[in-house]
């Protein structure tokens, strides 16, 4: 990395953040698999860079979604105990807080973490719940959950997900997220399991407009209840949807490092994050999956503002946009805004 790069990356360092958009199973630590494959026997390549090949973007990778998604099958072979889903949800808690996230929505998938070992899908979410919020108390940052089903995968499986995410309200999960492969597999068999989560009082946040077109960003606001979009940069190739999403003030989780990785855009600095933000558009800086991409949330501020040439205002806005867009309650967000508003000088 130049030092120009590093030198910025600093600066960026000490911003306080907000990040809507991080997914568990895409935090893990290189270092904690490999202690798991040790102590679970999996045969995996035994060190850290043959093994970040298999689990991690690759400059030498073709960047497409298929490979961006197959990262996430081989880090299923990694989830064989209670004990490993407690500290991969701890360490996910410790590295956003270490990158000086102050509110984190953290969203995990319970039918991949059950997937190796049967777990039942309560036990799962329990362990996650549990140890967010040990790890929330330990490393002073606020942390909602955010349970996420995948479109490639069972109906049936996401309504059980909905169901318990529902039940477990109280203890801080806040959203159902529909994620997965959106070039191939239509998010129509989730409307009724979306609408019966908002009954039942889950906020809704949908990947749309990522590996599918901007009418896939209509259909997750008038037909899924979406709040907010996961990515979305391809809403400006329907100006309706433009209107449609600005008329609701839909929040929108750019993703700028993961959209290249996954062949969203060629190059970098073709990222539409300006033009969406140009067309009012309420964009908000988000990491993805910060292991597989290799990124901090600090990487992702800079890539706004030193490649897309968001300016530092900008950006400190974009911050307090992204805790208004957030799933916590009334009193809770006026009380991070403030605190933001006073440690950004806005
Ligand atoms: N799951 C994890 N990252 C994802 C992405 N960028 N799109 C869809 N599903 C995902
Ligand atoms: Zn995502």
């Amino acid at each position: 990395m130049s030092e120009r790069v590093t030198a910025s990356l600093n600066t960026y360092r000490t911003l306080p953040k907000v990040e809507l958009h991080r997914h568990l199973e895409g935090s893990l630590r290189l270092t904690t698999m490999l202690d798991i494959a040790k102590q679970h026997g999996i045969t995996i390549p035994a060190d850290v860079l043959r093994l970040s090949t298999l689990v991690q973007i690759q400059e030498e990778d073709k960047f497409t979604f298929q490979n961006f998604l197959s990262k996430f099958n081989t880090l299923r072979l990694f989830y064989r105990s209670p004990d490993v889903i407690h500290r991969i949800t701890r360490e996910a808690v410790e590295d956003a807080a270490k990158d000086n996230v102050k509110y984190l929505e953290l969203r995990f998938t319970p039918v991949a973490l059950s997937r190796a070992e049967r777990f039942p899908l309560h036990d799962v979410i329990n362990w996650v719940i549990e140890s967010a919020e040990e790890a929330a108390r330990k490393y002073h940052v606020t942390v909602k959950l955010i349970a996420s089903v995948n479109r490639h995968e069972s109906a049936e499986l996401a309504e059980q997900v909905a169901w318990l995410a529902a039940e477990h309200i109280p203890n801080g999960v806040v959203a159902l997220d529909l994620a997965g492969n959106e070039a191939e597999f239509p998010s129509q068999p989730f409307y009724g399991i979306f609408k019966e989560a908002r009954q039942a009082g889950l906020h809704v946040t949908i990947h749309a407009g990522e590996w599918g077109p901007a009418e896939h960003i209509r259909e997750a606001i008038e037909e899924l209840g979406a709040d907010r979009i996961g990515h979305g940069v391809r809403v400006l190739e329907d100006k309706t949807v433009v209107a449609l999403a600005k008329e609701r003030g839909t929040a929108f989780e750019v993703c700028i490092t993961s959209n290249y990785q996954s062949g969203v855009v060629e190059k970098l600095e073709d990222h539409p994050l300006m033009k969406m933000f140009e067309k009012g558009i309420n964009v908000t800086i988000n990491t993805d999956d910060p292991s597989i991409s290799r990124i901090t949330l600090s990487h992702e501020y800079y890539n706004a503002c030193d490649t897309l040439q968001m300016p530092q205002y900008t950006l400190k806005e974009r911050i307090l946009a992204a805790a208004q867009a957030g799933f916590l309650p009334q009193q809770e967000k006026e009380k991070l805004t403030s605190q933001l508003k006073k440690d950004l000088n806005l």
